[in-house]
């Protein structure tokens, strides 16, 4: 940057006579001011039959010059060249105009909000009948459950009213009043948003919120809960970075090995026997934890030992990280704005944490004693976070403490010399820290700790090796997996497959620990993605940043319990559903007590993500069950898709990225998109190559993704800084 500052500082200082000396001679040929001394500039522009000599040619093309820039201003090129004819300050100084205004005050499909398709409460769910007003999100707090009465964590908003306050819910106390005594009122001082928040997510007023709680689990859950119990006192959840689909496992049926094996010189068996044997050890123990072959023809090591519900088609709620945790831990739709403000923010819905937090609270410590030694459903939930990376980035320790977290361990705690388990050659692997092995033995602490004061784990740990630039330590053995034609082509796809394997082996290190802590057959361990990652055997573009492709949005989803049956699904929904999966698994296994199970009932219809472990309702009352992913660095583009169709939209949120449509179907790798650069022109050319249903569809899916944007910041409490 310096580089190029100082040679466009250097030449503007030797140019800039010229220009002057230029300019002035055509502003007074174009004004006829012949022989102008009266300009101290004019002055120095030269001998003055040098300038008589331009005199009239210089009329001429001045008069040409001014208009063509007339002309050119008049017909400006479309999106996203149309600052080319303003003058430079000008257009950067513009540069904030160029944010599209975004604001949808109502739904924009009020044909769906009928009242013949209004549905009523029913035990715990909430029923269905948005209004077009927003009066139901604003007194939402006092539609108070019962158990909800006393003092809550934070995060239950909703439900802190004032009691003084009057029937519109709105709080004007400090919340760290309202909060209860033993709350970590330190969150309190958290409010750099507008003041707090009055609008609340409100299940029965989400005019695209499907559910299918009203249906019965899935038949082999049902069968294997008549067969044995399936005692979930434990949670660990494994958060993988750049966790794809295609490499949890790696299959012969994917794309990314057909690519892998175009570059070897294949003749013979044996030689696909040598390329499988080879490939088999990058992902092993994925496809032992979800049971899905590799066919490599090693898979008789997929063993009766693991059970589980693995996914296909689950898509990332967010390609950046940080976004992506939010909705993974708290069942909810990021905030579509660059960067972490959700850093200050109180969750619009209570995380899986706060879920914790509350069972805890709700439990008298009398009750707890009496009770907790025979019954693990009486007992205190002890929430841990674990990562050998650093937490500093965008604040990460800060988000963790915000979502409820009661002990967390990143790289800053364990690189001090006076460390536990602190050891000379230490190394990081990447910028941002330590291989997870790292935190291995502290992960088995907070293991045992957990259990010796007779606590149920909710553990999780966030993988960091598969994150560029895809190091591992010095020790281990890399591997080349690509073959010899064009190698140079794919270092960096190589290196990740790398990172995996590391990663691979990790996991079954961590499982390893369950094992031994003998918690191995009472604790559901549930992987999942943060994002992708896209290579250049993907798209143009490598990496998440601003890439809408959606190699950064599939991602593994496994939940995983040794006596859960092996379910393989294909389900196109997302990450949202994770939350209410959960608890749905908790309820449907009885692995909380009664009073628990209540709150657990209700809380899992206040969330907008539909259960997996029930059959999903790709649409419902001609409403489809929407996925938005919040593209990184959060605020210029937003995925929008549908569980009900195969269409894709990525739809832009300012005037620098273009409209993009696919076809998952037709192109499930996305090699051939319909791009534009404005609505109409998309709408065009979709209606060319894939019919007049399509172009239906990616009117209403620009239309609902707006609406969904707006609706982000009402419930983040976020106003745009220039509003
Ligand atoms: C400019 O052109 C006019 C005729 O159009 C001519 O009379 C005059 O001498 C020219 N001036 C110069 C400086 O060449
Ligand atoms: C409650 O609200 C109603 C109307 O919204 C108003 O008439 C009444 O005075 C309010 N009561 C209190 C105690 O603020
Ligand atoms: C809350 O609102 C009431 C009535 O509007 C007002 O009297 C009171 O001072 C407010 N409290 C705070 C802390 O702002
Ligand atoms: C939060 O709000 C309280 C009262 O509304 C105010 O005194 C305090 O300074 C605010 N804190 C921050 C960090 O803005
Ligand atoms: C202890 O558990 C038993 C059943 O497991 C229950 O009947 C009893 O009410 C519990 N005690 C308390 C104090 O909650
Ligand atoms: C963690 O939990 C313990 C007891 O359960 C409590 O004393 C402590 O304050 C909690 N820490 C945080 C940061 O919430
Ligand atoms: C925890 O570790 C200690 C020492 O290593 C061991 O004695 C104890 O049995 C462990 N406790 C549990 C619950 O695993
Ligand atoms: C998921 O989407 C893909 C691509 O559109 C489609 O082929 C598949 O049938 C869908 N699966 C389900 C269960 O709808």
């Amino acid at each position: 940057m310096l580089a190029a500052a100082t040679t466009i500082g250097v030449a503007s200082w030797l140019s800039a006579q010229g220009i002057w000396n230029l300019m002035s001679r055509w502003l007074c040929a174009l004004l006829n001011i012949k022989g102008d001394t009266k300009t101290p500039h004019a002055q120095q522009s030269g001998p003055s039959d040098l300038r008589s000599l331009y005199y009239n040619r210089s009329r001429f093309w001045t008069l040409v010059g001014s208009g063509m820039t007339l002309g050119l201003w008049l017909i400006r090129p479309t999106i996203p060249y149309n600052h080319m004819t303003g003058a430079l300050p000008f257009v950067l100084l513009g540069e904030h105009s160029r944010a599209r205004r975004i604001t949808v005050d109502s739904f924009p499909l009020p044909e769906l909000l009928a009242a013949e398709f209004y549905e009523p409460a029913k035990g715990h769910y909430k029923g269905w009948a948005p209004t077009m007003d927003d009066a139901g999100n604003r007194g939402y707090g006092n539609d108070k459950p019962a158990w909800a009465q006393g003092p809550l964590p934070l995060a239950f908003e909703r439900w802190i009213v004032n009691p003084e306050a009057n029937m519109t819910g709105i709080t004007n106390t400090s919340r760290t009043e309202l909060s209860g005594s033993d709350d970590k009122g330190d969150l309190g001082h958290r409010n750099k948003t507008t003041g707090p928040r009055q609008y609340f997510y409100n299940p029965s007023q989400d005019p695209t919120r499907i559910t299918n709680l009203d249906l019965d689990p899935l038949g082999p859950l049902q069968e294997a809960l008549k067969d044995h119990a399936i005692p979930i006192n434990h949670i660990v959840f494994v958060f993988l970075e750049s966790g794809r689909k295609d490499l949890f496992p790696l299959k012969t049926d994917s794309r990314l090995y057909n690519q892998i094996r175009e570059t070897y010189d294949i003749y013979s068996d044996e030689d696909v026997e040598d390329l499988h044997d080879k490939l088999s050890t990058i992902t092993p123990f994925a496809e032992m934890l979800t049971g899905e072959e590799s066919g490599f023809g090693q898979s008789g090591h997929i063993n009766s030992e693991f059970g589980g519900i693995s996914f296909d088609g689950i898509l990332s709620g967010s390609s950046l990280s940080a976004k992506s945790r939010l909705v993974n831990y708290c069942g909810l739709g990021p905030l579509p704005v660059d960067f972490m403000h959700e850093n200050d923010i109180i969750p619009y819905q209570p995380c899986l944490m706060h879920i914790m937090d509350l069972f805890n609270q709700r439990k008298s410590a009398s009750s707890r004693s009496e009770n907790s030694t025979n019954d693990p459903r009486e007992r205190e939930w002890q929430t841990l976070y674990a990562q050998s990376v650093t937490g500093g980035f965008q604040d990460q320790t800060e988000l963790m403490e915000l979502l409820g977290f009661n002990q967390s361990l990143y790289s800053e705690d364990i690189d001090i010399t006076n460390a536990k388990y602190y050891h000379d050659g230490m190394e990081k692997i990447n910028y941002f820290g330590y291989a997870e092995t790292e935190v291995g033995p502290y992960i088995k602490d907070m293991i045992n700790e957990t259990l010796s004061q007779n606590k149920r784990l909710f553990l999780s740990h966030f993988t960091s090796t598969t994150h560029h630039p895809w190091g591992t330590p010095e020790d281990y053995h890399r591997q080349k997996y690509f073959g010899h034609k064009h190698r140079s082509q794919h270092e960096a796809m190589d290196d990740f497959l790398n990172a995996n394997s590391f990663v691979d082996s990790w996991l079954g290190e961590l499982m390893e620990m369950l094992q031994e802590a003998g918690i191995a057959d009472e604790t559901l361990t549930v992987f999942v993605g943060d994002h992708g990652q896209a290579f250049r055997e993907d798209c143009p573009v490598t990496g998440t940043y601003q890439n809408p492709h959606i190699s950064n949005f599939r991602v593994p989803l496994l939940f995983h319990h040794p006596l859960l049956p092996r379910l393989h699904l294909d389900v196109n929904g997302s990450a949202i559903s994770i939350l209410p999966t959960i608890l749905d698994l908790l309820v449907t296994t009885s692995s909380l007590n009664e009073a628990d199970s209540i709150i657990a009932q209700d809380l899992m219809n206040e969330y907008e993500g539909q259960s997996l472990i029930r059959p999903y309702r790709a649409s419902h009352n001609g409403r489809e069950a929407w996925n938005m992913g919040v593209i990184n660095a959060g605020g210029t583009m937003l995925s929008v898709g549908s569980a009900a169709v195969p269409w894709r939209l990525n739809l832009p949120l300012n005037n620098d990225f273009e409209y993009r449509f696919t076809d998952l179907e037709r192109d499930p790798f996305e090699l051939d998109p319909a791009t534009a650069w404005s609505m109409g022109g998309l709408a065009a050319d979709v209606y060319s190559k894939f019919g007049p249903e399509a172009v239906d569809w990616v009117l209403k899916a620009e239309k609902v993704g707006l609406w969904w944007v707006t609706e982000r910041k009402k419930l983040w409490n976020y106003e745009d800084e220039e509003e």
